[in-house]
């Protein structure tokens, strides 16, 4: 297996990932009016950011999400679909990479989501 290495990686990656999330239905609601055709290359550049260094990304990629019916659990879903898929196409420091941020990433949109759905 190889690493992420290019771009064309992190497409497989996405389009991959959603393949198998929106499997899930309860995920699939929360998708529900999200055209991907604008989404995923949103997503592919944050990622390219992230793991090679791609230029460009700005957004405040918590408050994407304020506004969208998610549920505190939901996001155990989303890490574990995400890791899944990285250990199913990928294996290599970037792989490793990538599964480290969307842990650490996951924790602060947990505790933030928290914070702000209670008061
Ligand atoms: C339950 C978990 C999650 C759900 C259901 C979810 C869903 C979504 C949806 C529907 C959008 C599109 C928002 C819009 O365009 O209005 C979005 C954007 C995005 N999400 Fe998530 N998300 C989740 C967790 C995460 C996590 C943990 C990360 C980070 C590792 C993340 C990264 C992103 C990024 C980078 C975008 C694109 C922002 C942009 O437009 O530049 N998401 N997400």
């Amino acid at each position: 297996m190889k690493d992420i290495t290019i771009k064309k990686d992190i497409e497989l990656l996405i389009n991959t990932f959603y393949d198998k999330l929106l499997q899930n239905l309860e995920m699939k609601t929360v998708f529900e009016g999200i055209d991907f055709k604008s989404h995923v290359p949103q997503i592919v550049h944050f990622w390219s950011f992230i793991l090679l260094d791609e230029e460009g990304y700005k957004t405040n990629v918590f408050d994407k999400h304020v506004h969208l019916p998610i549920k505190l659990h939901q996001f155990n879903i989303w890490l574990n679909t995400f890791i899944a898929t990285i250990n199913e196409l990928f294996e290599g420091e970037k792989a490793e990479l990538a599964k480290q941020r969307a842990t650490v990433l996951t924790h602060t949109f947990k505790s933030k989501w928290q914070k702000i759905k209670e008061e």
